[in-house]
């Protein structure tokens, strides 16, 4: 059940329309250090952690680390931790890739992506929102049809926190247009047709007129890793 010292609904409708910081502000001030930003830091993370800094100290920033992420996506993360005051976490599976190929195989994710994000994902992200009251992330409604009810902030029932989605009503382009005018660090792959970036097996760049999701996971039945409800 939502905690209802934690998520007001009211927000919801006073932060409608407004701009994202003017949420953050609320959100850093109501929850201090127990919130924390998740990022894999794609372009809506990259807004998300300029949009931190200005409202908040050393705001904690973490990245599920599988191991499997792009080469330029651990060259940005480089990038992002030198420019920003964040207090960053690279929070790591209990299995190294060694390990977890020792135990299922090779290439778990080619055979069983639900498994290996399980392992990857899903347990590693309970681990670090344990003890926390609300998490950041970059989820907008119009990413896909499993997102189009995300709320400004909504009681997250599968972590038991309150979980803000700053940027639920924004479009693509007006994550772009922030990205441009604050001249901010991206990753340089989304200038290649990769909209929407996980970890390097798993993501394709997308032909035109395909949704921006449909390079994830492209030929499984899967349009979420797990730490998002679908
Ligand atoms: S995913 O569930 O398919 O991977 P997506 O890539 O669209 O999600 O990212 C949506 C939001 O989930 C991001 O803005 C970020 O807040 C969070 N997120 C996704 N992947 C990670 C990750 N590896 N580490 C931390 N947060 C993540
Ligand atoms: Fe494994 Fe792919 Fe999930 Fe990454 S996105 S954890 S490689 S299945």
């Amino acid at each position: 059940m939502a905690d209802a010292l934690t998520l007001d609904p009211q927000w919801n409708r006073d932060f409608m329309g407004r701009d994202p910081l003017a949420l953050l502000d609320q959100v850093y001030r109501r929850y201090g250090p127990e919130v924390i930003l998740a990022s894999s830091f794609g372009a809506e993370d990259v807004v998300l952690i300029d949009m931190a800094c200005q409202v908040a100290a050393a705001p904690e920033v973490f990245c599920l680390d599988t191991g499997l992420l792009f080469p330029e996506t651990y060259a940005l993360i480089e990038r992002i931790v030198a420019r920003y005051p964040i207090r960053y976490r690279a929070v790591q599976p209990r299995l190294s890739l060694a390990q977890q190929a020792g135990e299922f195989g090779p290439e778990l994710w080619a055979r069983d992506p639900a498994a290996c994000c399980g392992l990857r994902k899903v347990e590693p992200v309970l681990r670090v929102l344990d003890g926390k009251r609300a998490w950041i992330t970059g989820i907008r409604r119009d990413q896909s049809p499993t997102r189009k009810n995300a709320q400004l902030m909504e009681w997250d029932e599968a972590h038991h926190l309150v979980k803000v989605n700053p940027l639920a009503y924004w479009s693509e382009e007006m994550v772009w247009e922030y990205i441009e005018r604050r001249g901010l660090e991206y990753n340089p792959l989304h200038d290649e047709n990769y909209p929407s970036i996980g970890c390097a097996p798993c993501t394709r760049a997308v032909q035109p007129g395909e949704p921006s999701r449909a390079g994830r996971w492209s030929g499984f039945d899967k349009t979420e890793c797990g730490l998002h409800a679908d």
